[in-house]
């Protein structure tokens, strides 16, 4: 084997990852063009993951990199503050005509993250510079994810990422998550049953624990995907947003994930076809390249605040430094003009039943427990063993030359939008291949250490 130099892994902090386990046995990406990143020994690992679901027009794309490489050489940075550039409103007017009509004021971020938080301080302002300050409750959802800053973390409701720290914030409550495996398990597509019933309960939560009138927003992700790959049954989407219509509060969709194609629409308001009055995004808005997010907020929202705040007055006391940087518009534009182009969207949703047969010829497997799909989402779920049989099958997965992601007890599914058949059949016989594996080793199998060999003998050189 010739021999492999890794770079000095011991002053990176690497996010969200095992850094003693991972440092033992790094697994990292040297290239990527199209569906397919490029291992340190040279392999192409299929990307079944879009990156973190934020690729979805494949690797490498040469119009991005010309534009944000030009952009970088002709306007570096202008301050986001009382200044800024003609590019920003370019990609705000772009981005505005690609939301649900009515989202068309457009606030830049630099994360999903940011625009989460951003979205909550939104609402909460709304309400009070609508005259009505004691309207200041958030609501999110069990297993909802919402980045991890403070105020994502207190409407998210992932446990392990809220425990280490502290209180977070007052004034937050939480409805059911909607997965329903007893009644639901390897269910294609949405589930048919308890849509109504569930969303009922937040009305009725609401009602008996905090008066409706003091809530300002209820936060979920149409399709929840960090937690799992949770789809909501039918018309319970709808009934949220009539619940919200009737007690006067703001419906978010946190939309990173679910949003630029990734159910075979450009939303996943557009899939549900229930309209929110606030939209967050960020990911697959740049393709993944810069980071960038976004809020989207319906005119009258952005319009009380004009119409309300004291003239002369700064409307919204919230910004970043690097709130729609140059070259972050200049990808996110460019991106825009792929989409158009490529009408990827389409290609999500021609291609869904075909990646829906695929994802459910894994059932009968051993160990597997549920299959959730939609557009090209897919989450196959495992009898719990407190995560380590699917990160055994990530790893045996990323051996095989297949890049997974595992969250818990569960391993998604979720390509570039550019994904052919040939490489759907080839994601699913991967992993099919790498259940069986661990599976057949019993505990031995569990043991991290007994896999990717390769990269163990490069860390120990
Ligand atoms: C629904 C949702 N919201 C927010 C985020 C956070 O985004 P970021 O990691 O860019 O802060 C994510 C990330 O996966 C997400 O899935």
């Amino acid at each position: 084997m010739s021999q492999i130099k890794l770079p000095d892994l011991s002053h990176y902090w690497v996010p969200f990852t095992a850094n003693r386990q991972f440092k033992a046995m790094p697994r990292l990406f040297k290239a990527a063009k199209g569906n397919y990143y490029t291992s340190m020994d040279d392999r192409q690992i299929l990307d079944g993951t879009a990156g973190l679901w934020c690729v979805p027009a494949g690797h490498g794309r040469e119009e991005i990199a010309t534009a944000v490489g030009k952009q970088l050489l002709t306007l570096d940075y202008a301050p986001a503050f009382q200044t800024s550039h003609p590019l920003a409103f370019e990609a705000a007017t772009r981005l505005a005509e690609y939301m649900p009509a009515g989202l068309d004021r457009i606030f830049f971020t630099n994360s999903g993250s940011e625009s989460a938080d951003t979205a909550l301080k939104i609402a909460l302002a709304y309400h009070r510079v609508c005259g009505n300050p004691l309207r200041n409750k958030l609501i999110g959802r069990e297993r909802g994810y919402h980045g991890v800053n403070f105020g994502g973390i207190s409407v998210g409701g992932i446990a392990g990422n809220r425990k280490a720290f502290g209180n977070a914030l007052n004034g937050v409550d939480h409805i059911r998550h909607p997965l329903d495996i007893a009644n639901n398990a390897f269910t294609k597509g949405v589930p048919e049953d308890g849509g109504i019933a569930l969303a009922n309960e937040f009305e009725q939560r609401i009602m008996t624990l905090h008066d409706p009138s003091t809530i300002a927003a209820l936060i979920v992700e149409p399709m929840q995907g960090s937690a799992g790959v949770i789809i909501p049954p039918k018309d319970y989407l709808k009934r949220l947003r009539e619940i919200c219509d009737k007690h006067g509060i703001l419906l978010i969709f946190d939309e990173v994930i679910t949003g630029f194609g990734r159910l075979g629409t450009q939303w996943g308001a557009d899939y549900f076809d229930v309209i929110p009055d606030i939209i967050t995004c960020a990911k697959g808005l740049t393709n993944g390249v810069v980071p960038m997010g976004a809020v989207a907020v319906k005119r009258d929202i952005y319009d009380a605040f004009m119409e309300k705040s004291p003239q002369e007055a700064i409307e919204l006391p919230h910004g970043y430094t690097y709130s729609a940087i140059p070259i972050a518009c200049a990808a996110a534009i460019t991106t825009l003009d792929i989409f158009q182009k490529e009408k990827l969207e389409d290609r999500a949703a021609g291609l869904s039943d075909y990646f829906e047969q695929a994802a459910h010829s894994l059932k009968g497997l051993p160990m597997v427990k549920d299959i959730r799909n939609i557009g090209l989402v897919a989450g196959i779920e495992f009898e719990a063993k407190a995560g380590a049989f699917a990160f055994a099958v990530y790893l045996k997965c990323y051996e095989l030359g297949l890049h997974v992601r595992y969250t818990g007890d569960i391993i998604a599914i979720s390509p570039p939008l550019t994904i052919e058949k040939h490489e759907i059949d080839r994601i699913f016989n991967t992993l099919a291949d790498a259940v069986k594996f661990v599976a057949g080793r019993g505990e031995a199998g569990l043991n991290a250490n007994n896999y990717l060999k390769n990269e163990q003998q490069w860390a120990a050189n």
